[in-house]
């Protein structure tokens, strides 16, 4: 009986997995629909990163590296930069006075990471 069961509830779950992929290929409305909750996923990450850099990056920047004060319109650019920096040679944020937290580093990497993809398709 319990098998029975198992059986039944095996086949239902096929079911439904197969509907719900007929229902996902069926073209452009769902593929626009992934995109604007992308853009939307995009903006409140990048949101997240650019509070990051102003608050742990740029307060030290302003001073000591006018060159690469970072905003909204120059982040993007520079995400391969700065994840090379914080992540690969892990030089910044520099002195002892400055640290990221654990969120932090996250949110930087979920940044830079969309960012990468939406430019070229390449991942890191
Ligand atoms: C206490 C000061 C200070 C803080 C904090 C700081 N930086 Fe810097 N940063 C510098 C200075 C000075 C330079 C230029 C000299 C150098 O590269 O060491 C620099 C250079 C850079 C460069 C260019 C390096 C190159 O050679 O291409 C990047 C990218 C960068 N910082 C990213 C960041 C990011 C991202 C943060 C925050 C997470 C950050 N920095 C926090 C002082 C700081």
């Amino acid at each position: 009986m319990v098998t029975l069961i198992k059986i039944l509830v095996g086949i239902i779950a096929t079911l439904v997995i197969i509907t719900v992929d007929s229902y996902n290929s069926n073209g452009a409305t769902n593929e626009s629909i992934a995109q604007h909750s992308s853009i939307a996923l995009d903006k409140s990450c990048k949101e997240k990163a650019y509070k990051i850099l102003e608050s742990k990056c740029n307060i030290c920047h302003r001073k000591r590296n006018r060159r690469r004060v970072f905003t909204k319109e120059n982040m993007d650019k520079w995400a391969n930069d700065i994840y090379k920096q914080v992540f690969i040679k892990k030089r910044m944020p520099r002195g002892k006075n400055v640290k990221l937290s654990p969120d932090e580093y996250q949110d930087l990497l979920t940044w830079i990471t969309t960012t990468k993809n939406s430019q070229n398709g390449n991942q890191l």
